[in-house]
């Protein structure tokens, strides 16, 4: 077994990281693991009560614990929450064991993708465009050094999975 024999996709909300996680796992024939949906299971509710009733540093905590678990496994394509990076450990922890990927997007294509829903409690506090400037303006640093980058904006979802899995082959 390879000591990298995981995937992480990370990058802001909206950038796909779940819809590119699970066709990537499909193709490299890896186990798909969404981190929010564990969260939401193991918790028994979803993220935004979470956020709503435990608040939002409970809810990190809950995600640091995951990723130390799942950082501990093999052969599985991530998706992280969007928020993942904001803890400098989980990323170290993550490259221990994982190859890293960071989708990225226009603030435009965000805000088109999510403009709809209402299940990220991050971007229900107001003006949604607003905050998906301030957020992306706040974490840009973070995502900028995750080593493999991806700029899905003007990329199918099937073009994005060619590229991952390009660079999952050869980190
Ligand atoms: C968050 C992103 C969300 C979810 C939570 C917080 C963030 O995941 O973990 O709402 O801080 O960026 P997605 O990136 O999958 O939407």
């Amino acid at each position: 077994m390879s000591a990298k024999s995981n995937v992480v996709i990370l990058g802001f909300m909206g950038t796909g990281k779940s819809a590119v996680g699970t066709r990537l796992a499909d193709q490299v024939g890896k186990t798909f693991v969404d981190m929010d949906a564990v969260i939401e299971a193991r918790a028994g509710k979803s993220i935004s009560r979470i956020f709503a009733e435990n608040g939002e540093p409970h809810f990190r905590a809950l995600e640091r614990a995951l990723v130390q678990e799942l950082a501990q496994g093999a052969d599985q394509v991530i998706a992280a929450g969007g928020g993942v990076v904001l803890d400098p450990r989980n990323l170290d922890d993550f490259r221990r064991t994982s190859v890293l990927i960071c989708l990225k997007a226009s603030p435009q294509k965000i805000l088109e993708r999510v403009a709809a829903q209402t299940h990220r409690p991050l971007l229900e506090k107001g003006d949604k465009a607003r905050q998906i400037l301030h957020l992306l303006e706040s974490r840009r640093p973070r995502y900028d050094a995750i080593e493999h980058c991806i700029d899905t904006t003007d990329l199918s979802v099937d073009e994005v999975v060619a590229r991952a899995a390009e660079i999952a082959m050869n980190p």
